[in-house]
């Protein structure tokens, strides 16, 4: 099993990098060129684990994709061009992969198989497979449908006009992308606005759909057109970092090209809630999507509370918030989050026992966390549970710990964030 030893730092962090593609983006780049006719050139594509299980997926579906190193192209066949996998689909440990495939899949004639890793066949399929089955397509797993693996024979769709009881953005691509293959519309309304990423590239692919504050539909048939997508940096990727600058003492880092979508910038709002030193830079737009970059000085911090429609917009984030909640004045608390629950790993579980080791104060609810700030982080040996962002969260808590910290199972980090420890390494500067 990987594993890596973090030493307590004794300088700052200094410089500026750049942070690696949008996970959530690079998937949708590569699922939606896959639909669209004619080619697909993606600049900025995330080569974590995740998103190169997609792009197998979508080569065992028939579709040509040629990987360079600065940019992918992949060669889109419309909305009919798959062909029958000939083997099981295998989406590792990518919820997003399983869960938006399961969408495109429910419009195929065809059958397929869609397995995944130990964590994707704890995680709740039903979700999408309820109103995939609701819109005609023929879904049958585990519980009915609930769990991997999922055998999917779709064809003859029609929209539904769907309620969706949680605010996901995985369940709402899903449906949106088999609703370009209904008859009528398909609508999609949910109880707090999840990230919108889909809406923005299906519209630069040439779909039209309405928009309202909760609520997305579009009309089935229509086509997606080739195009050219850039994908900002991982905001959520980027969390690590900024939390790193915000708690190493000294620290003064510059993040480069970070997306900073409305609907994924909760965790800006908390940084600043808590006090941090952050200037969001050379605000600008890659295609549909705002990017910025962002400098974060070390500075004093406070507690906060999180809860909220704020919940969805930073649900990724929340592992590297309890970091940063450590080392603030007086206490934060984390409330709404269930869904941490059916992450990578229960992340109220994983989070508050791991850090817990570490020394951290801080207590598990049933709907998130409490955290006592000024936490003397002691240092010890702690899991990921092959979950990436519980990984890059302990590895955190060795900068600034009295002892080293030592974190197993490291290698789950290439998930989203591959070259992460080489980053980090790359602003320990020598402090005269
Ligand atoms: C994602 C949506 C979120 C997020 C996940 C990526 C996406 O999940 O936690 O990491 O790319 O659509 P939910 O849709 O389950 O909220």
């Amino acid at each position: 099993m990987s594993q890596q030893l973090v030493e307590p730092l004794k300088q700052s962090l200094q410089g500026t990098i750049e942070i690696p593609g949008d996970k959530s983006i690079s998937h949708r780049a590569v699922l939606f060129a896959s639909l669209a006719e004619g080619k697909t050139t993606i600049y900025g594509f995330l080569r974590g684990d995740d998103c190169l299980s997609t792009i197998a997926c979508m080569k065992s579906l028939g579709i040509k994709i040629e990987e360079n190193e600065d940019y992918i192209v992949v060669h889109g066949k419309g909305l009919q061009g798959f062909q029958e996998p000939q083997s099981i689909l295998d989406v590792g440990n990518s919820g997003t992969t399983i869960r938006l495939l399961s969408g495109v899949l429910a419009g195929q004639e065809f059958s397929s198989v869609l397995i995944g890793d130990d964590s994707i066949a704890k995680r709740p399929m039903a979700r999408v497979t309820g109103p995939l089955k609701m819109m005609n397509a023929t879904i049958d797993g585990r519980s009915l449908a609930s769990y991997t693996p999922l055998h999917i024979r779709g064809g003859s769709l029609k929209g539904i006009d769907y309620h969706s009881p949680v605010a996901s953005a995985q369940v709402k691509s899903a449906i949106l992308l088999a609703g370009l293959y209904a008859s009528g519309t398909t609508k999609v309304t949910e109880p707090s606005k999840s990230r919108d990423h889909s809406e923005r590239m299906l519209e630069s692919f040439g779909v039209h759909l309405e928009v309202t504050e909760k609520s997305v539909s579009l009309v089935g048939g229509q086509k997606l057109q080739g195009t050219t997508v850039q994908v900002p940096g991982d905001i959520s990727s980027a969390a690590f970092m900024l939390v790193a600058g915000a708690v190493v003492p000294g620290s003064d880092i510059t993040l480069k090209n970070v997306g900073i979508n409305p609907t994924r910038s909760g965790m800006i709002d908390v940084l600043l809630e808590m006090g941090a030193n952050l200037e969001i830079l050379n605000k600008r737009r890659f295609g549909s999507e705002p990017v910025a970059d962002l400098r974060i000085q070390y500075s004093a911090l406070k507690g906060t509370t999180i809860s909220g429609d704020l919940i969805p917009r930073l649900i990724d984030e929340i592992p590297a918030i309890a970091v940063l909640a450590s080392q603030a004045a007086g206490k934060t608390v984390i409330k709404d989050a269930e869904e941490l629950k059916v992450k990578e790993t229960n992340r109220i579980d994983t989070v508050v026992n791991q850090l817990k080791i570490l020394g951290v104060g801080i207590e598990a609810t049933d709907d998130g966390m409490i955290i006592h700030g000024n936490s003397v982080i002691s240092g010890g040996t702690v899991e990921s549970f092959h979950d990436h962002r519980i990984g890059m969260a302990m590895a955190l808590c060795g900068l600034i710990s009295k002892g080293n910290v030592t974190v197993k199972d490291t290698d789950a980090i290439a998930v989203s964030y591959p070259t992460f420890f080489e980053d980090l390494r790359g602003l320990m500067k020598e402090v005269n």
